[in-house]
């Protein structure tokens, strides 16, 4: 079983697909902890599914670097390194590295300083509404639309020390509708983003998507 913790900074969308394919006995693994870098609105779909979460507000700490470091230890305190995870023999074999568990940026509107970054990763993956390289940034929709692209999408990666330039896991494409608004497309793309998210954690914890 693979323990996951996700970071979201707005609605949640994405983490409560993902709370909702861990309901499911079946599924490979579990979300034990939600954090945030905001009172995120979110936050209610971990309550709602008696997942702890923590709030590390950037304001409260001098730094960025700072910040990264609160919040990474209070990521450890419900991911420890090293520890083991697995629930007993019933445990796949195939799910190689899980013992160190999985940190899911899903929505987390905030760069990740490098210490951060060095600490989790690979293990450390991010969902992005466009089909990078194309678009990285906060406003990937907007820049979409704004460069006159017919197709955009979503892609899952692994969170390295730049900004949305980490080796892309999975992508999703999604046509662009002419005169589309930003929501109605950003929408579009997080009908496919979510079931995208949902699958790439399974094949991370069955072992069957490697980070390397
Ligand atoms: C998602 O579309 C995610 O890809 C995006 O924020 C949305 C969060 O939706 N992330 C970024 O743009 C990061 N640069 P949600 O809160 O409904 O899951």
């Amino acid at each position: 079983m693979l323990n996951v913790v996700v970071l979201i900074s707005g609605g949640g969308s994405n983490l409560k697909a993902l709370l909702e394919a861990a309901a499911d006995p079946a599924y490979p693994a579990r979300i034990v902890a939600v954090g945030a870098d905001t009172d995120a609105a979110g936050l209610a779909h971990a309550e709602a599914a008696g997942v702890p979460s923590f709030i590390v507000r950037p304001g409260d700490h001098g730094s960025r670097e700072e910040w990264g470091r609160a919040f990474a230890s209070a990521i450890r305190e419900h991911l420890p390194r090293g520890s083991e995870n697995s629930e007993g023999p019933g445990d796949p074999e195939g799910a190689a590295g899980s013992d160190e568990g999985l940190v899911v940026s899903a929505g987390l509107m905030r760069i990740l300083p490098a210490d951060f970054v060095r600490e989790f990763s690979p293990r450390l993956i991010n969902t992005h509404p466009a089909l990078l390289p194309l678009y990285p940034g906060a406003h990937a929709v907007r820049d979409a639309l704004a460069a006159g692209a017919t197709e955009t999408g979503v892609t899952v990666h692994v969170i390295d020390e730049g900004v949305d330039t980490g080796p892309v896991l999975r992508q999703a494409r999604v046509e662009i509708i002419p005169g589309e608004p930003e929501e109605e497309l950003h929408e579009r793309i997080k009908q496919l983003e979510r079931p995208l998210l949902v699958q790439t954690v399974r094949d991370i914890a069955l072992g069957e998507l490697s980070l390397r």
